[in-house]
């Protein structure tokens, strides 16, 4: 019955527009009715406790600069932030229309507040030198990036330049202009990354960390990881409530891909509450629950809009795309990382970045970031070498124990070696 009104919504002919023509409907009106369903009610979580004191410690009174401001987490970041009353909050993006909704949604809701919206690019060394200048901001929480992973797989070079060479650029004004501290948000893709965005990320963590072990600057840096946040731009739920409006099919990539999920809220709170624990070169980690089968978040999206699962909505499997997992690796958390103050932020116990390695692997970055895929991929992979992209063979070390690899492929131009 449903099915045959959403053909019939969608112009294709059926039984029923010959006995019953209906008034031209919108192609969503027969879902227009429906609840609209709220992401936070799908984790049934409770809400995140927070140390109010120690934020107001860390933002009251200050000048917060959030790079990718206009993004799901970096305008979430911003709303949260302007909670505990900065002195000044400077939003740094790209893109012009993201940028414009959160100034004046967040000028809408606070009222004379010193907002400044700045259009630039996290890469322009520049531009965000004469923002640092102009601003000297004394809390950056670092939220630009390329983050699709299918995406970053067929452009691994503008995931090097963005994720690796953007947050440099933005550390290194920091540093430069005396900042307190600098939060980067990592990803839970960056813990032993099959994908170029997940080893662009765990370099950007490998070169932040490193910064802090810097003599020359006071500025505390330290990375966040998490896993999904629920309904950020591209990601599932919003993919799956316009399928769901389309009348289907929902598509899930695979019967046995789990995510961890957080809501944005949740996660930006912990992120700035991370920002206000840490010393400088920690890398934490939250809490996320546990993990989430793709298919059961779709089917509780189904039926929460009112629908029955197969009979009004198909699911149907796509299959992995390159360089995801089926599970990401957030499990091993009681062993790999140790508590901290707060209940649902974890430290992970990992060794300091090594500043000559991360010295070289700039150095071996920089020279691939216009260059081939294959190019790109293998230096990736040598200079993070928990990183395991597919189709690379690591061929060996040699005694200063830098490595060889190449594409089994055998695309010659692809072998490197340090
Ligand atoms: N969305 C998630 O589920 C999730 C989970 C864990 C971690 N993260 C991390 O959080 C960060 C932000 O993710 P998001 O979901 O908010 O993404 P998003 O795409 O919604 O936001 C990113 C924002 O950064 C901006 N940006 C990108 N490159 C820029 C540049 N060169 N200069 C200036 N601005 C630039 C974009 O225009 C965009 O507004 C990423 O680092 C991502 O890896 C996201």
């Amino acid at each position: 019955m449903i099915r045959s009104l959403i053909r019939l919504l969608r112009g294709r002919p059926s039984h029923a527009q010959t006995l019953n023509p209906l008034p031209a409907p919108t192609p969503f009106a027969a879902f227009a009715t429906k609840p609209d369903v709220d992401v936070a009610d799908l984790l049934g979580r409770a809400a995140v406790n927070l140390d109010t004191p120690e934020l107001q410690r860390f933002l009251a009174g200050k000048t917060v600069l959030v790079t990718g401001a206009g993004g799901s987490i970096g305008s979430e970041i911003c709303r949260q932030i302007m909670r505990f009353c900065p002195a000044s909050l400077i939003l740094v993006e790209q893109a012009e229309n993201n940028l414009f909704e959160i100034d004046r949604e967040l000028r809408e809701k606070w009222l004379g507040a010193t907002i400044t919206p700045c259009v630039a690019d996290i890469c322009d060394a520049i531009r965000i030198a004469t923002i640092f200048k102009a601003h000297q901001p004394q809390v950056v929480l670092h939220c630009a990036a390329h983050k699709h992973v299918p995406m970053m797989e067929q452009n691994p070079g503008e995931a090097i330049k963005n994720n690796v060479f953007g947050t440099k650029t933005v550390a290194d004004a920091a540093a430069e202009f005396g900042t307190d501290a600098f939060v980067m948000v990592s990803t839970d893709k960056a813990v032993n990354p099959t994908s170029v965005m997940g080893a662009a990320k765990r370099f950007a963590e490998l070169y932040i960390q490193s910064k802090n072990e810097g003599v020359e600057n006071s500025t505390r840096f330290l990375a966040v990881r998490f896993g999904n946040v629920l309904g950020s731009s591209g990601s599932v739920v919003p993919i799956f409530k316009k399928q769901i409006a389309a009348g289907g099919p929902v598509t899930v990539t695979h019967p046995d891909m789990k995510r961890y999920f957080m809501t944005i809220p949740e996660a930006s709170q912990l992120v700035l509450q991370a920002g206000a624990i840490g010393h400088g070169g920690e890398i934490f980690v939250l809490d996320m629950g546990e993990p989430i089968r793709i298919v059961d978040l779709a089917r509780e999206l189904i039926q929460r809009s009112g629908l029955r699962v197969e009979e009004d909505i198909a699911i149907e499997f796509t299959g992995i795309r390159p360089g995801e997992k089926l599970y990401e690796e957030l499990a091993g958390l009681a062993e790999e990382t140790r508590p901290t103050s707060h209940a649902k932020i974890r430290v992970w116990q990992l060794p300091p970045a090594e500043a000559q390695r991360v010295k070289k692997g700039l150095a071996i970055l920089s020279d691939v970031v216009n260059g081939c895929r294959e190019e790109a991929v293998i230096a990736l992979a040598r200079c993070v070498p928990e990183y395991r992209p597919d189709g690379v063979i690591r061929l060996g070390a040699d005694s200063d124990g830098s490595e060889t690899l190449r594409f089994s492929g055998g695309d010659e131009s692809a072998v490197l070696a340090a």
